[in-house]
């Protein structure tokens, strides 16, 4: 298992995420269940990551998530779909490039039964995350809103999806020079921008945090 990790590692090494192509997942057999530790294991480039962005405190933030549907938009490699799975939330990981999904699907494998069940994963297109009415209650959009086109348009179409009370967050990096590895400077929507749009949109702004992290900015609204 730790072998197949560490080339599914080696190659994830070669990505940004999102701009560099990487080869296919290796499938596991292994009968090991996948836990939190196992995946961050796998994913060395997210190595210091819970330092620099504390997912624990960003998750916390969204308050008691247990049983919620909640849409990953640009999930990735899932790096936040597997913390909120492992938080009982019942998740969809939406992501537009079709090997992202294809490395969740490996992981997904990997999980015990009830971790399974409560994981989609969903190959969505640029201008539509491929989710139904009411089918989420919450939406969370981390370190994509830059790579999203049309982005208000975006936003609305998520609002006008969610239940009432339903809510968005994103978190993003800040517009200024950063000591880590991070999306290009000008790619970067400013907080002021997001909160227009959510006010906009008509969404209610419940945290607006841009002193939390040193390198991002935390944005909730509810609808
Ligand atoms: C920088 S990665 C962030 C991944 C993940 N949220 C994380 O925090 O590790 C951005 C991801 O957004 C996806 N993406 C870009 N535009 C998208 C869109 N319009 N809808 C859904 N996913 C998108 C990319 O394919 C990529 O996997």
């Amino acid at each position: 298992m730790k072998i197949i990790y560490s080339l599914l590692a080696l190659s994830i090494l070669l990505c940004a995420c999102k701009d560099v192509s990487i080869p296919p997942p290796v499938k596991s057999d292994d009968k090991d269940k996948l836990t939190m530790d196992s995946f961050d294991e796998a994913f060395k480039p997210n190595k210091g990551r819970d330092v620099w962005q504390r997912p624990g405190e960003i998750l916390d933030l969204l308050g008691d998530i247990k049983g919620k549907t909640i849409a990953d938009i640009g999930a990735g490699t899932g790096f936040f779909s597997f913390r909120l799975l492992f938080r009982d939330a019942k998740v969809i990981a939406v992501d537009i490039d079709p090997q992202m999904i294809e490395i969740m699907n490996d992981f997904k494998l990997n999980l015990d039964e009830i971790h399974k069940n409560n994981l989609t994963t969903r190959l969505a297109l640029p201008n539509d995350p491929k989710v139904i009415q009411d089918e989420a209650e919450i939406f969370i959009i981390i370190n994509t809103i830059g790579y999203i086109q049309n982005r208000r348009s975006y936003l609305q179409k998520l609002v006008n999806l969610l239940p009432e009370n339903g809510k968005i967050m994103i978190v993003d990096f800040k517009r200024k020079s950063l000591p880590i590895a991070a999306s290009p400077i000008e790619n970067r929507v400013p907080l002021f921008e997001l909160e227009n749009d959510f006010k906009n949109i008509g969404l209610t702004i419940t945290e607006s945090n841009d002193n939390m992290l040193d390198y991002q900015y935390i944005l909730i609204g509810e609808k």
